[in-house]
């Protein structure tokens, strides 16, 4: 049987346009399809972790393309998505001799493209990337979209480039190898992006959420829908100047949520969190039908990224780090929250809505209350 392909252009404006190609068990075929004429050397970027597990494949597939191929692995973790480490693999590039006539190959998580793309947006002023993600937040969202960068001691992304890839190409089959724990990070943010922009989707999830939920489960058509809402998105926003926003919905509780332990609970999981909370929020704010709250906060604790235990932390240990956070506004700080599920609100001309921590305060207790 001939695996289907499927191709969702990510149209860029001014005739740029990125293919996100999605198919199942050809990663390192679909990736070698992309190759450009004119493209002479690969060099695939990822953490060592994924490129033990994925990276042979792909460098073979390359090689019948590529003049050459090189495998750059760089330490996992968040604290090694670094200037050092961009430096490190620059040098790399730069003692093999590789020119300007050179693609980079993301091969990894968000932080494997993050490093990936960055080092493609400014080695010899900037070369040609694909990105073949292979977490599920990786495909859903850290894949498209075109921002790159690393994180300073000052904090996260702080130092980076737009640069779009040439290509995305998303493999389902390489999420078989993901740990249990880095599917309820992804399953976050595909929640999220059905209640941005996927009514059906969300219905979709609903119907499935018990299958789902065990790892590895994944469907092709929820993959593809979670792709296209964030390509909806970016295409109306590559600079991030407006609707790019909504793309913070339960953010602003989670990185809270985030900072408050430590980094002890995941993105994902707190994202999930922020999400109860704020679309709670966005009842009294905006009418957001308190059914579609309850029926939110049933998806998300069905699927395993919520849970009991991750409402314990009091919500004065998350007041600080929402006050540093640069969505504040004097005692209030910014959300982006849902009219319906598929929909969300606007203010005026803006995205996102002011909300008084008080309000936050008496959501999180409810949310806790309820949990
Ligand atoms: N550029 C963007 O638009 C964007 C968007 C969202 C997130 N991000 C960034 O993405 C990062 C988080 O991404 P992430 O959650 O994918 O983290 P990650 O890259 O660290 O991957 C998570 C873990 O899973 C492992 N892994 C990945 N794929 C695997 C596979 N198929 N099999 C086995 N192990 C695998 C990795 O080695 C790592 O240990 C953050 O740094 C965040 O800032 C960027
Ligand atoms: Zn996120």
């Amino acid at each position: 049987m001939t695996p289907s392909v499927d191709c969702i252009l990510v149209d860029l404006g001014a005739g740029r346009v990125c293919p996100v190609v999605l198919g199942t068990g050809q990663g390192a075929a679909l990736t070698r399809s992309r190759w450009q004429a004119g493209w002479r050397d690969a060099v695939i970027v990822g953490d060592q972790t994924v490129l033990a597990l994925h990276g042979a494949p792909l460098a073979e597939a390359l090689a019948g393309v590529a003049a050459r191929v090189h495998l750059l692995p760089f330490p996992p973790g968040e604290h090694h998505k670094t200037r050092a480490t961009k430096e490190h693999v620059e040098d790399q590039m730069l003692a093999a001799g590789v020119g300007r006539a050179t693609c980079v190959v993301g091969l990894g998580g968000g932080i494997s493209l993050d490093v990936a793309g960055f080092v493609a947006a400014t080695y010899m002023r900037g070369v040609p990337w694909v990105a073949v993600p292979t977490s599920l937040l990786g495909q859903v969202d850290a894949s498209v979209g075109g921002k790159t960068g690393v994180n300073t001691d000052h904090g996260k992304n702080l130092v980076g480039a737009f640069h779009q890839p040439a290509a995305v190409v998303v493999d389902r089959a390489y999420l078989a190898t993901l740990p249990a724990e880095e599917w309820l990070n992804g399953w976050g943010e595909v929640v999220k992006h059905a209640v941005v922009g996927d009514r059906e989707m969300f219905q979709a999830l609903e119907r499935g959420a018990s299958r789902l939920a065990v790892p590895g489960e994944m469907d092709d058509e929820i993959l593809r829908r979670a792709v296209a809402t964030k390509v909806a998105v970016v295409q109306e926003d590559e600079r991030e100047c407006g609707l790019r926003e909504v793309l913070n919905f339960g953010h602003t509780v989670g990185h809270a949520l985030e900072a408050a332990t430590g980094y002890r609970v995941s993105h994902g999981r707190a994202v999930g969190v922020g999400m109860v909370v704020e679309s709670l929020a966005a009842t009294s704010l905006c009418g957001f039908p308190r059914e579609e709250w309850l029926r939110l906060r049933a998806l998300l604790a069905t699927l395993g990224v919520t849970s009991p235990d991750l409402f314990r932390t009091p919500f004065d240990r998350l007041v600080e780090p929402m006050l540093r956070d640069k969505k504040r506004r004097g005692d209030a700080v910014r959300v982006a929250i849902p009219r319906a599920l598929g929909h969300m609100a606007r203010q005026g001309d803006s995205h996102s809505h002011a909300v008084g921590l008080d309000v936050l305060r008496a959501c999180w207790e409810e949310a806790a209350c309820s949990a």
